[in-house]
């Protein structure tokens, strides 16, 4: 995700900017940039790369002034370039903004057809256009700013600086992080307190819908009519490295937190109700040419492909197969340009995925890359890109990029689904209408999660567990023994309920705990005998349900509910708990969560 400071005062703003940006950079960017006002104009300096390479930029061209913005940038609109980092100047207008804009396609066409010239690919050059458009008129910029937030869709926190009006800083938000912090004569606004810490203790913070105005010596706060906001100011007891993690004690739990948010940004701009419909980003996948899908990937990833078989075959009726990458490579895969091939990559530049992309593409099938980082090897490599907006996973074992990938291969399933013409556009709405509730039944799930850490702490001790699961249950059950075995280092195993008796069962005592994944659906009935059977060697069962199942109280030893949801996508649900079971009992053991022994964000080696 990316960061933002702004600072306006009696002391130069470059390096106070340039600090905020620094304490921002373990969220991970791929480019930093800085307007500062002086003279009568706003200086923009801005660099692809490192902060490094804006800091030698600014030594080359020194940004002078009192006043001035600055941030980190984490592509999602447009590649990572000098052009395309912030801050965005349009006229006398310069702006920051984290988040995305939905509906930046429609305003970017609206703008061009008016006459506007943009310089950049980017979404955030549309609010510099529009509070450009807006500010001659306007009584101030903060009329300016909220007349332009009205035409404006999407998750935001902005800052804006007029250069005909230096002793005013405008901020707004919605739905991304935003924070003012309180000095003597000097006022500081960022995405987050560390980017400020260093300066004040004294942090507003800002709400969904609120616009604020700042100068040297105050902080308007107004809704978005203008309505006047009070909101005392909080004292921040956090160390700068309790707020990197917005006071989560570890990256993963932040990271766990931050999945509604992040599902929510996948979604954003995607999902047409009116029309039963996916925008692919602009990914004209010719389906009528597709004979079969492959889907190659590792780890965490490679589960995310196995959900996506079920709900590609089942919405499309293309036949599916999926493969680790790491095998895929090595075993002469019979692969043609009748075949779409699905490479899923968090960071995308895994290396094993890479070689059966680079495999698949010299065989001639088309790669479509579903991949977090924008510009990373993977989707460049590939014919069709599409991200998830999950912005900076910084924990090793994933989480949200998990939970992003399985929103992503559901919008592709139904893109798919409506092209073959094998999805009802009844049940693609129904679906999509449903998608758009998950981030509030996710924030709902998390919250509840105190329960877990209960659950963890009984069975924390255990040596080994057991998850299990039928259908597209079973994906999860092996992501849920993934999670326990890298950051708590008890030996897991996944497996699909149905094997049970072909083994495993086996190992079935009163020292197991076993983790039944049994929501609501076809295949509950099942999946209980399954359970049953467990019980019946005495296992301690830890099921996994759907909120309101009556029944299953009586047949486990715990049981946690998710919310209600359509079968389809209820793995993106149930896989919550298992990630704070195993964050829970990795904390109760005392391991490092967030770098487990032995292993690496990106495995760019084979
Ligand atoms: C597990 C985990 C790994 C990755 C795997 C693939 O929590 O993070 O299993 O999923 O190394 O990485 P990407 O998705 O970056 O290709």
């Amino acid at each position: 995700m990316c960061g933002i400071v702004g600072y306006i005062g009696p002391r130069q703003a470059t390096p106070i900017l340039v600090n905020g940006l620094r304490r921002l950079e373990y969220r991970g960017y791929d480019s930093a940039g800085v307007a500062v006002w002086e003279g009568g104009s706003a200086r923009v300096v801005r660099c692809q790369g490192k902060l490094r390479g804006l800091i030698e930029k600014l030594e080359v061209e020194p940004a002078p002034g009192k006043v001035g913005i600055g941030h980190t940038r984490w592509a999602t609109h447009g590649r990572p370039s000098d052009v395309n980092a912030h801050p965005h100047k349009v006229g006398r207008i310069s702006v920051v903004h984290n988040g995305i804009i939905e509906n930046h396609l429609a305003l970017r066409h609206e703008l061009e057809a008016s006459g506007s010239k943009f310089s950049s690919e980017t979404d955030t050059e549309i609010v510099a256009h529009l509070v450009s458009a807006e500010i001659e008129d306007a009584k101030d910029l903060t009329a300016a700013v909220q007349k332009a937030l009205g035409k404006v869709i999407g998750a935001f926190a902005i800052v804006v600086m007029d250069e005909k009006n230096p002793d005013v800083l405008v901020a707004a938000k919605n739905a991304s992080p935003l924070v003012i912090g309180l000095g003597e004569g000097e006022n500081f606004v960022a995405s987050d307190v560390t980017a400020i810490l260093d300066e004040t203790k004294e942090m507003v913070f800002i709400e969904e819908g609120e616009i604020v105005t700042i100068t040297r010596d105050a902080v308007v706060i107004t809704d978005l009519e203008g309505n006047p906001v009070t909101r005392e100011a909080k004292t921040i007891r956090w160390t700068a490295a309790q707020a990197e993690k917005d006071g989560y004690r570890h990256y993963m739990a932040k990271e766990i937190h931050e999945q509604p948010r992040a599902v929510a940004d996948t979604l954003a701009g995607r999902v047409d109700l009116e029309h039963d419909t996916v925008a692919l980003d602009g990914n004209d996948i010719d389906v009528s040419n597709i004979k079969r899908i492959v889907m190659v990937a590792c780890g965490t990833s490679y589960h995310s492909s196995l959900v996506g078989k079920f709900l590609i075959e089942q919405m499309s009726r293309i036949p599916v197969e999926v493969d680790m990458a790491s095998e895929y490579r090595y075993r002469d895969p019979v692969v043609n340009d009748t075949d779409l091939v699905i490479a899923i990559s968090q960071s995308g530049e895994t290396a094993d995925t890479m070689g059966a992309v680079q495999l698949a593409k010299e065989r001639g099938a088309k790669v479509l890359a579903i991949s977090n980082v924008l510009e990373s090897s993977i989707p460049r490599l590939a014919d069709y890109a599409f991200y998830t907006h999950a912005g900076p996973e910084i924990g090793v074992a994933s989480t949200k990029a998990f939970t992003t990938q399985l929103v992503s291969l559901t919008l592709i399933a139904i893109h798919l689904g409506r092209q073959t013409g094998k999805l009802a556009p009844e049940r693609a709405r129904e679906l999509l209408a449903e998608m758009v509730t998950l981030p509030n039944k996710m924030a709902d799930l998390i919250e509840h999660g105190a329960q877990l850490q209960v659950i963890a702490r009984r069975y924390g001790n255990s040596q080994g567990f057991l998850f299990m699961g039928r259908g597209n249950q079973y994906p999860i059950a092996l992501e849920g023994a993934l999670k326990l075995k890298e950051i708590s280092y008890i030996h897991a195993e996944g497996y699909s309920a149905g094997e049970m008796k072909h083994g495993p069962i086996a190992l079935i005592d009163e020292n197991l705990p076993v983790v039944v994944l049994v929501p609501q659906g076809p295949l509950y009935e099942k999946t209980v005998s399954n359970l049953t059977e467990v019980r019946a060697r005495e296992g301690k069962i830890i099921a996994i349900a759907s909120s309101g199942d009556q029944e299953i109280g009586a047949l486990a030893d715990e049981v946690v509910m998710i919310p209600n949801t359509l079968p389809e996508l209820q793995p993106i649900l149930s896989v919550v708990p298992l990630q704070q079971l195993s964050y829970y009992v990795a904390d109760h053991k005392g391991t490092d969560i967030d770098q487990p022994r032995n292993l690496a964000k990106s495995v760019t080696v084979e």
